[in-house]
């Protein structure tokens, strides 16, 4: 298997091309099981989450090919209505197709998902609102059996007590599509790929209202068809790169982004004392403006701080001189990459839900081990700020969801390597190379002495 190398203390300078969404691909790849026409999908990011969705869809009757990078058609004319464990454990995100598969078939057999490392994950609210169309559900074995044939459109409020459900909600718009009647979705997650899956559904002959808002209505259609549908800009992936630019004192700018899905980011980066401008109404580009303030954030469901930077700003706050807190309020417990920052000389304490972060002067390199896919790139963020080689192991995790996540750095000027896990040295043994010349030997940048000199 192999390990990702990274060595810190270099500026990051450049553009980087940001790549679809692999939230909203997700469920988008499953909606096109809600016809039993062609969809083709544009700019689906390569990552092995995209693949093997694809994979359960072929496993579901559908053909599925793709004629070319980044390119997806989907025929589903014949379909399954059991998506079994073996498939369904291995992503969380396969639990989408309850909703296609409620909708077209009337029936579903879904293996239940089970938790994940960062909590118990459940899907209580996508059943409620499910029974509240009138499904009949049923769990045996591990799965969950819903016969929909007498399903209805109706009123449903899909808030829980960590806000709305990004899924959930993808779920019961799906079904919503295909079931006769009006229904009504209140508390309905407003994330932007909720919205995408909402546009693509509306082209391929969904009547849906509100998009966009808590605030759903679906009259129920007797047939969907297919559609040509290009998949928004990762706002994670863009967030990430943005972050990236911060910790290394660097001059980034990530391009194809819809600027609008960063407010809550772009907000606490300039309360950090960064320096955000949008170059084009697709750009926007992140410098340093001075000393970097410690501050508090606090995720929030879609416009609010989301979850997927959470662990990215833990590694930037890691840095910055102060006090700052981070609570997570939509997986109270998402603090794997914790002892790993600690590990790398970061001081925080995990009190509750809240990230308590003293920022270091410095970090220095360290075998980490990644445990979950924003934790993963957290420890690459923190590598390429520390001093010496951090080697992230468990890599898996971010070829999930960062398309070409080490080339991307490289071309910014970061000094990473995607190396064979054998390339690892054993402790006690001297490194390969020469050490003199390696950037790992420079100083620690501090970033209160960063200025808007290092923009060029
Ligand atoms: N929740 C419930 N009951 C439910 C569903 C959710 O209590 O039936 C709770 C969850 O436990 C959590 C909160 O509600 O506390 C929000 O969960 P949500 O259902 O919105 O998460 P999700 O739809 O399963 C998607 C993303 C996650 C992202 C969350 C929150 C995909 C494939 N996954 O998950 O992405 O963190 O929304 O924004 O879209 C990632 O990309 O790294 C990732 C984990």
């Amino acid at each position: 298997m192999d390990v990702i190398r990274v060595r810190g203390n270099r500026k990051l300078q450049g553009t980087v091309k940001i790549s679809g969404a692999k939230n909203a691909a997700l469920p988008i790849f499953a909606a096109t099981l809600l016809t039993d026409e062609p969809c083709v999908l544009e700019n689906i990011p390569d990552l092995s989450d995209a693949r093997f969705m694809a994979d359960i869809l072929r496993h579901m009757g559908a053909s599925v090919e793709s004629p070319e990078p980044g390119t997806w058609r989907i025929e589903a004319k014949n379909l399954h209505t059991r998506a079994p464990y073996e498939l369904v454990r291995k992503m969380r995100a396969s639990v989408c197709l309850l909703g296609p598969l409620v909708a077209r078939l009337k029936r579903a057999e879904v293996s239940l998902p089970g938790g994940c490392v960062f909590g118990p994950r459940p899907i209580d609210l996508h059943l409620k609102g499910l029974a509240r169309l009138g499904c009949d559900i049923s769990m045996e074995a591990g799965y969950v059996h819903i016969d929909a044939k007498n399903a209805k459109g109706a009123h449903v409020f899909l808030g829980g007590r960590h806000g709305s459900t990004v899924l959930g909600t993808a779920n019961l718009l799906m079904a919503a599509t295909l079931t006769p009647g009006t229904t009504h979705i209140e508390s309905a997650a407003c994330e932007p790929e909720v919205t995408d899956l909402a546009e693509m559904l509306v082209k391929m002959g969904a009547h849906i209202s509100g998009i966009g808002s808590p605030s759903l209505h679906i009259e129920g259609v007797d047939k969907l068809y297919g559609c040509h549908h290009r998949i928004i800009a990762d706002r994670i992936e863009a967030g990430t790169y943005l972050i990236a630019g911060a910790i290394t004192g660097g001059d980034v700018t990530v391009n194809d982004i819809e600027i609008r899905h960063l407010g809550a980011l772009i907000d606490k980066l300039e309360e950090m004392g960064l320096c955000i401008t949008t170059p084009t109404p697709r750009s926007i580009r992140i410098t340093p403006d001075g000393p970097l303030k410690a501050i508090d954030l606090t995720t929030l469901p879609h416009p609010g701080f989301p979850t997927d930077l959470q662990a990215q700003m833990c590694a930037l706050l890691s840095l910055v001189p102060g006090l700052s807190i981070i609570t997570e309020r939509i997986y109270p417990s998402r603090f794997m990459h914790v002892p790993e920052l600690q590990r790398m000389g970061a001081n925080i304490a995990i009190e509750g839900p809240s990230a308590i972060i003293t920022g270091q002067k410095r970090l220095s390199g360290a075998p980490v081990m990644a445990s979950d896919l924003r934790a993963s790139v957290a420890l690459i963020l923190a590598g390429l700020a520390a001093e010496g080689d951090t080697w992230v192991q468990r890599i898996y995790h971010l070829d999930r969801g960062y398309e070409k996540l080490d080339q991307k750095f490289a071309a910014l000027g970061a000094d990473i390597a995607r190396l064979p896990a054998s390339a690892m040295p054993v402790e006690g043994e001297e490194p390969e190379g020469p050490l003199e010349a390696t950037p790992r030997n420079l100083p620690a940048i501090d970033h209160n002495l960063a200025t808007v000199a290092s923009n060029n």
